[in-house]
Parts: structure tokens; C-alpha cells; sequence
């Protein structure tokens, strides 16, 4: 299978963990959009959806599902969404699609982290994809040099801001062996936004997909 097979597979296997009648949480990037089209696809009746970008949020609706703010939820069962890398423990690196602001908002507000990706994503360490950070635009050199004295090189995402209007920093040669010491350490750092570690908000499940089909991961 190709890995958009594997992306459109892991959509539709998530489609059952879904409650009908319920508020659904809904991440960003491709393999959402997989899910997303499943959704819509297999008529799931819901209340609505708390979307974490305007990317979903403009599927979402043009799939005729209810797009609800944050604001007015106050928990959700469930949050499905992609990752960048996952390790054995469901820690995650987010954000290759810039909206991992809102991606930990959402997640936050759900009592599960269901996880959607195809195998290539499974890595042992995470750090092999560049870490992204959103950062307020002043902080931005301070930041990088922070990450230099760890030995990662940050670098400016080129032609990007966030739905929040900040720009992202990708950073390149991290080996994060501990992820929930690393992303208390940088968010304390004035100026971060968020950081693209999702260690406190970790994956419960993942679903995975491989060529041998859907594998479930429960941490
Ligand atoms: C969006 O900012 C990211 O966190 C995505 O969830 C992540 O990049 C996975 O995207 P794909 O499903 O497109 O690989």
C-alpha cells in the first residue's frame, strides 16, 4: 500500500472510536483529512466537531458537520489526530503542518488522545523530525539560542505564521530521550508559545498503519 493508503486506512479504522452523538475533537494535516472525509462518509451523526485548525474547520463544514468553539465545550471524549513522530510510549512530536497551538488546546480539553498515522512515524527517539515551536516573533533569536546551547539548530520556518499569526521555528538535531523534561524545560521559556513536544498530552491510543493493515498501540 502506498503511504496515502495507509493515511486513508487509519482514517477510516478511526471512524469507529467515535461516539455518535457526541463532540468530537479533530486535528490537522493529511491524515485527518482522511479521517474527516470517513466521517462525513459514514454519516456518524454528531453534535459537532472542536477543530484545531481553519484547515479542518473548512472540510469539516463543507462536509455539512457542525464546527463548535473551544470556548463553549467544556470536555470532549475523544481528539483524533495525526503525528509527525511517535515513539513506544505515544509521545509525540506535532506540528509539521503549523498548528500545534491549537492541536494542544483541543487535545487538553479531551479525555483521549487517539493517534492516526502510518508506520513511517513510529521512530524509537523522537527528534529526527525537526522540532517545531510556535514562538512571539521578539523571542525568536533568544529562543534559537537556547536550543543551540542543547545542540539543536533552530531555523525560521520560511513563509509561514500560524493561524495565531506567529512564526514557527523547526528545529534540527535534538535526540529527545526524555520528552516530558524537554518540553517542561522549554516552556518555560519566555516567549514559546508551544512547543511541538506532546508528552503531557500523549497518545492513550494509536492506530497504525502498516502493510500488514491497522495495528492498535495502547499506552
Ligand atoms: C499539524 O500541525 C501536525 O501536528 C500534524 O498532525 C502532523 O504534521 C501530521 O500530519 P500528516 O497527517 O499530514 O502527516
Amino acid at each position: 500500500m502506498t503511504q496515502d493508503e495507509l493515511k486513508a486506512a487509519v482514517g477510516r479504522a478511526a471512524v469507529a472510536l467515535v461516539t455518535p452523538g457526541s463532540v468530537l475533537g479533530v486535528g490537522t494535516g493529511s491524515t485527518v483529512n482522511k479521517f474527516i472525509d470517513a466521517l462525513a462518509e459514514a454519516r456518524v451523526p454528531l453534535k459537532g466537531a472542536v477543530s484545531s485548525s481553519e484547515q479542518s474547520t473548512q472540510r469539516l463544514k463543507a462536509h455539512g458537520i457542525a464546527v463548535l468553539e473551544a470556548h463553549n465545550v467544556d470536555r470532549l471524549a475523544v481528539y483524533v489526530d495525526g503525528a509527525d513522530e511517535i515513539d513506544p510510549r505515544g509521545f509525540m512530536i506535532k506540528g509539521g503542518g503549523a498548528a500545534l497551538t491549537r492541536e494542544k488546546i483541543v487535545a487538553d480539553l479531551a479525555d483521549r488522545f487517539v493517534c492516526i498515522a502510518d508506520e513511517s512515524k513510529q521512530v524509537a527517539v523522537l527528534g529526527a523530525f525537526p522540532l517545531p515551536v510556535e514562538v512571539i516573533p521578539m523571542a525568536a533569536a533568544q529562543v534559537a539560542r537556547r536550543f543551540a546551547a542543547l545542540g539543536g539548530q533552530a531555523t525560521a520556518r520560511p513563509g509561514v505564521l500560524t493561524d495565531n499569526g506567529h512564526p514557527i521555528l523547526d528545529v534540527r538535531g535534538l535526540r529527545i530521550e526524555d520528552p516530558l523534561a524537554l518540553e517542561a524545560e522549554i516552556n518555560q521559556w519566555p516567549g514559546v508559545v508551544t512547543v511541538g513536544i506532546f508528552a503531557r498530552h500523549k497518545a492513550h491510543t494509536c492506530l497504525l498503519g502498516c502493510s500488514t493493515g491497522v495495528r492498535t498501540l495502547v499506552f
